[in-house]
């Protein structure tokens, strides 16, 4: 039975000591988080389980602690200070993880589920929008879901429907969804997506990550023909692709001539591309990141991007040090998945520096001192707190503005060799000498020439710190 209510009614089923499941990104139910942070004096100890909320997030404020608590999957700038000051807890887990997380036998059982959904079609259904990710459990498992019924949230297809007679209490309201822009990718980014581009065949099947990269890839791919999409999500770089003729999904192995995804993040034009449209479909992140599916498409092609990479191939995608930036995501979850597939491609795509502001306390072991207000994201050894999210052993391919190195197969000393290869020129000569200190490399001079271990000739650069 349905109770249909204003926000500040619908909030009143939350009581102190309860997990709340909040909807995220474009769908994130504003109206209903403002209706129970206005309840915040007299609740106590409600979990709030986040995944990328848009928008506001008022039970942040160091004034709720004790009130509310937040636990997440995947820090974003909303809730970046709060889960760094440690009011707000960041739990790490692969995204194809979350669903089974939720069921009610599991550590993160739900009691309510916040959600924005469509008005109810002529058969009763309502449809979760562009955010079907975790949020398909959610509503499957929670005690008592509560629903923003919007007329703005497209109509979307595939494991997006909740028949209305499943909302405890809904609330009609009407506002835009949370709309992310574009940004025009800069010439870095360009000049990793050519790269990228150069290991995509016709026909393939991509994953793309999050980040401003996957949308410089997407631009350096108008000429590719019958392209697929399953991926954890996609944005508006898609459509245009789409719009071109160069992404149908004729080749894929499975859901062919479908895209496939469990979220989308973009513009009011792609919500509208999104609405009741029978090429897409939006799953439960338990399919779609679920390395046994991904596996399954010939010429699987996953793009994510990174922070940090050691000299081995180690990963960081999510910390900056010890400070918490984002999550672990579906990253692994398409690396291996892709790694396994038949002609697969696991890409990490880089830029090879990054800006930073702090000047270096110079005191880490190993650390590499910034030049001109730049830090060198390749380097010998992970910053100390920093989370490996990716293990050197599941890295194939890397890609910098600078070229493509393959890890597979490779020995620490040639995985060294090939990453300082395409780091930015000015680190180059301080990784080379840094990975001498590490015993990566092994040099000695014979016949006029330096020579590395694995017999690679160096040229005639003198080597730093070279005593001979
Ligand atoms: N040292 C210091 N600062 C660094 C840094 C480093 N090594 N690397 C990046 N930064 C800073 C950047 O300068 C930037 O700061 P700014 O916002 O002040 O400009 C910020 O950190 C973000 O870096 P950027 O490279 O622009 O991030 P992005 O938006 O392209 O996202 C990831 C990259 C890795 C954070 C993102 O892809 C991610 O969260 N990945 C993990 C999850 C995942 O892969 N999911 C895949 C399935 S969807």
């Amino acid at each position: 039975m349905t109770t249909w209510c204003d926000a500040k009614t619908a909030v009143q089923v939350v009581a102190s000591g309860n997990r709340v499941y909040l909807q995220g990104m474009c769908s994130t139910p504003t109206p209903l988080i403002e209706a129970l942070v206005a309840r915040g004096e007299e609740l106590l100890d409600v979990e709030l389980l986040t995944a990328l909320p848009f928008g506001p997030v008022p039970y942040t404020d160091p004034r709720w602690v004790g009130h509310f608590h937040v636990r997440t999957p995947f820090v974003g700038a909303s809730e970046r200070e709060a889960v760094n000051a440690g009011r707000a807890s960041y739990a790490p887990v692969f995204l194809s993880y979350v669903p089974t997380l939720l069921a009610p036998d599991a550590p993160w059982r739900i009691d309510v589920a916040f959600i924005q959904v469509s008005p109810p079609d002529k058969q009763g259904y309502c449809s979760l929008g562009p955010s079907v990710d975790a949020t398909r459990a959610a509503v499957d498992y929670a005690r008592q879901v509560v629903a923003l019924v919007n007329p703005r949230v497209p109509r979307t297809l595939g494991d997006s429907f909740v028949h209305v007679s499943r909302l405890d209490f809904a609330v009609q309201w009407e506002g835009p969804l949370h709309e992310v822009g574009r940004q025009a990718p800069d010439q870095t980014q360009l000049e990793i997506g050519r790269h990228v581009a150069g290991l995509i065949e016709d026909g393939a099947t991509l994953q793309l990550g999050i980040g401003a990269i996957p949308d410089a890839v997407l631009q350096a791919l108008t000429d590719r023909r019958d392209l697929g999409i399953h991926s954890e999500m996609f944005s508006d770089g898609v459509l245009d692709l789409v719009e071109r003729g160069v992404i149908t999904g004729a080749r894929k192995t499975i859901d062919r001539g479908k895209i496939v995804a469990s979220f989308v993040v973009g513009s009011r034009r792609l919500m509208d591309f999104l609405d009741d449209n029978p090429m897409v479909e939006l799953r439960s992140t338990a399919y779609t990141n679920d390395s046994k599916n991904i596996r399954q498409f010939d010429h699987m092609v996953a793009i994510n991007s990174a922070l940090q990479m050691d000299l081995t191939g180690q990963v960081c995608a999510e910390s900056i040090g010890t400070a918490q930036y984002s999550g672990v995501g579906g990253q692994m979850d398409f690396l291996r998945g892709a790694a396994l597939a038949p002609h697969g491609r696991p890409i990490l795509a880089l830029p090879s520096t990054a800006h930073t502001t702090k000047a270096s306390a110079g005191n880490m072991p190993f650390e590499l001192p910034p030049v001109e207000g730049q830090v060198s994201r390749i380097v010998p050894i992970l910053t100390p707190g920093a989370a490996v999210t990716t293990t050197r052993a599941h890295v194939h391919y890397v890609v910098t503005e600078y070229g493509t190195a393959m890890l597979l197969g490779l020995s620490l000393a040639e995985r060294a060799r090939s990453l300082i290869a395409i780091a930015a020129p000015q680190f180059r000569e301080p990784l080379e000498r840094a990975a001498y200190d590490l015993h990566l490399l092994y040099r000695h001079c014979w016949g006029g020439f330096r020579w590395l271990t694995g017999g690679t000739r160096l040229t005639q650069r003198t080597c730093p710190g070279d005593g001979d």
